[in-house]
C-alpha cells in the first residue's frame, strides 16, 4: 500500500512516497481504509522535529482522517466492517490503510460529508473543548477571536456563534476578516493594520471583551489580556505567531482574570468519555447543518509538499485535505 513517509526530519520536499506492507488488525484493532486525511499546522512541526510529538522514523504525519473499517481484530466490540469512520490519533494517518485502537475511533452519521469529518476532530473539538469546558461561555458574552481564520481560529468563530456570544474576529488582513464573518462572526479587528487593544475597547464601549480565545500568542498576547474585561477568560491555545510570551501577572489581578489553558490532546486522554460527547454534539451540528467544516482544499497525495505549503505559509483557510 501506498504511504507518505517521513524518513529523516526536515521540510515538506523531504518527504517521500513509498510501498509498504498492509497492516493486519491486532486485539482490539480495526484496519480503516483512509479516504481522506486532514492535515494540520503541527504537520509542518512534526516532520521537522520541532513538535512536542517525536514519532520514530520512519512515520506518516497525519492526525485525523476519515476512511472505512475494512476489517476487525478480536475483541472489537461497536463496529462493523464498511462502516464511515472518523480516525484521530497523533501522526499516522498519511496512507492508505492503518491499525488502530478503536478507542480512536468515532463513527461518522449521515449527513455528515467524508470531507467535513476528515478535518473536524482537533479543530473543532480543540475550539468546543476551549469555550464549553474551560471558559464556559455564556450566550450574549463577547468572544475575541485571534487567528480568527486559521484552522482552530475559524472553529472558535463559528461554535462562538452557535453557543450566542458576540463573536468579534481578529486577524491579519480584511481578506481574512471577510471569511471569518460569512462564518458568524459580527465584527472584526484587523491587527494587520490596527492597534489590537485599542480597537477592541472601541468595540466594547470600554466594558472590555469577557473571553479572549489565543492560537497566536505573540505580540498579541499583552495587548489582548490588557482587554478582558471585569473577571473576562483568556484562553491559552497556541503560540503560531512563533515566541512564547512573557506575561505580568498583576494584569490577571487587576480584573479577576482567568488565565485558562487549553491542551485538548492530553483532554481527550484523560476525558474519553468527555472527548466523545463533544465528538458527538459536533457531528450532530454538522449534519443539522450549523456547522460548515470548512475545506480550503482536497489534494491528491502526490501533491503531499503543495498541501503543507500552504500551512506554512499562512494561506489555509478551512481544512486541507489528501484523498489517499
Ligand atoms: N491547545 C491545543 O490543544 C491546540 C490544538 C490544536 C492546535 N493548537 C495550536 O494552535 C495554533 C494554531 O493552529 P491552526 O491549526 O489553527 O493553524 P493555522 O490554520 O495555520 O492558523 C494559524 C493562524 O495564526 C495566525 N498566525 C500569526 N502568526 C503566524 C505565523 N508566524 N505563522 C502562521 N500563522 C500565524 C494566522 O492568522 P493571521 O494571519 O490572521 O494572524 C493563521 O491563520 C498552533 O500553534 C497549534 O499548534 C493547539
Amino acid at each position: 500500500m501506498k504511504a507518505l513517509l517521513c524518513t529523516r526530519l526536515g521540510e515538506p520536499d523531504d518527504l517521500s512516497l513509498a510501498e509498504i506492507a498492509d497492516p493486519v488488525p491486532g486485539p482490539g484493532e480495526a484496519v480503516v481504509r483512509i479516504t481522506l486525511a486532514a492535515l494540520n499546522f503541527f504537520d509542518t512541526l512534526i516532520i521537522a522535529g520541532r513538535y512536542q510529538v517525536k514519532p520514530d522514523l520512519p512515520f506518516s504525519p497525519g492526525g485525523e482522517a476519515s476512511g472505512v473499517v475494512e476489517a476487525l481484530g478480536p475483541d472489537t466490540a461497536g463496529f462493523s466492517v464498511g462502516e464511515r469512520v472518523i480516525v484521530h490519533q497523533k501522526f499516522g494517518t498519511v496512507r492508505e490503510r492503518i491499525a488502530v485502537a478503536t478507542h480512536h475511533l468515532t463513527p461518522i452519521p449521515d449527513g455528515v460529508s467524508d470531507e467535513q469529518a476528515a478535518g473536524l476532530t482537533i479543530t473543532y473539538g480543540t475550539s468546543l473543548h476551549a469555550l464549553r469546558d474551560r471558559a464556559k461561555l455564556q450566550p450574549g458574552e463577547t468572544l475575541a477571536v485571534l487567528g480568527a481564520s486559521g484552522g482552530v481560529g475559524l472553529a472558535a468563530v463559528e461554535l462562538g456563534a452557535i453557543m450566542g456570544a458576540h463573536v468579534i474576529a481578529c486577524a491579519s488582513s480584511p481578506d481574512k476578516l471577510a471569511v471569518a464573518r460569512a462564518h458568524g462572526a459580527t465584527q472584526g479587528v484587523d491587527y494587520g493594520a490596527d492597534n489590537l487593544r485599542e480597537a477592541l475597547r472601541t468595540l466594547t464601549e470600554g466594558r472590555g471583551v469577557d473571553v479572549i480565545y489565543d492560537p497566536i500568542g505573540g505580540d498579541y498576547a499583552e495587548p489582548a489580556l490588557r482587554s478582558l474585561g471585569w473577571k473576562g477568560r483568556y484562553l491559552v491555545i497556541g503560540f503560531a505567531a512563533g515566541d512564547i510570551p512573557r506575561i505580568p501577572l498583576n494584569l490577571a489581578l487587576l480584573k479577576g482574570i482567568d488565565i485558562q489553558g487549553v491542551h485538548w490532546g492530553v483532554f481527550v486522554e484523560r476525558e474519553p468519555e468527555a472527548h466523545a460527547g463533544n465528538q458527538r454534539q459536533l457531528l450532530a451540528w454538522v449534519a443539522e447543518g450549523r456547522l460548515t467544516a470548512k475545506v480550503h482544499g482536497v489534494y491528491p497525495l502526490a501533491e503531499y509538499a503543495e498541501a503543507l505549503g500552504i500551512l506554512k505559509r499562512r494561506e489555509a483557510v478551512g481544512k486541507v485535505l489528501l484523498r489517499l
